[in-house]
């Protein structure tokens, strides 16, 4: 089976679960790089700002085709109870490109369940979720059985 581990991540939480997940089901790996710059304290607040608005933006073209692939695992921070821009930009491109997906999510503590919904809206019914929160994964208190199985 071949799987496609596609994710954004700001300051490196989301980061730190796509490269684990990559490694133990033997995906390529694709991180999404946004044409806006999110980074510092401006950043955030235009983050948060695009995130809310479900704002579409322009990315670097990505390395890898979505429907080469039997399994695509998505994986975003939450940004103001949404999916980050830049990943929500990336499914908003290739809404219709993956046969199977798999969502996986981190916050600092809210905005979880209408992440998860905005990005199934978006793409199709995932065949799993995960969703941790920073400390968790920072922490590295969390599994990733019944998720990559
Ligand atoms: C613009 C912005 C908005 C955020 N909004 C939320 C939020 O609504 N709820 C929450 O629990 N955490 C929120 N956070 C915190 C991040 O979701 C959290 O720190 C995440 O683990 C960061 O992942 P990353 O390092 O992969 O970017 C927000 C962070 C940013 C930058």
């Amino acid at each position: 089976m071949k799987s496609l581990v596609v994710y954004y991540s700001r300051t490196d939480i989301t980061k730190k679960l796509a490269e684990e997940i990559a490694d133990k089901v033997n995906a390529d790996i694709e991180e999404i790089k946004p044409k806006v710059n999110y980074q510092g304290k401006i950043g955030y607040a235009r983050g948060g700002k695009d995130a809310f608005r479900e704002k579409v933006i322009d990315l670097e073209t990505p390395k890898y085709d979505p429907q080469d692939y039997d399994v695509v695992y998505l994986g975003t921070p939450v940004w103001a109870g949404k999916a980050s821009t830049p990943l929500y930009s990336y499914i908003r491109q290739n809404g219709t490109n993956f046969s199977n997906v798999k969502f996986f999510v981190t916050a600092g503590g809210t905005g979880f369940d209408s992440t998860l919904k905005q990005l199934e809206d978006n793409t199709k019914k995932p065949q799993a979720t995960l969703a941790l929160t920073t400390k968790e994964v920072k922490k590295d208190d969390y599994s990733l059985e019944g998720f990559i199985d």
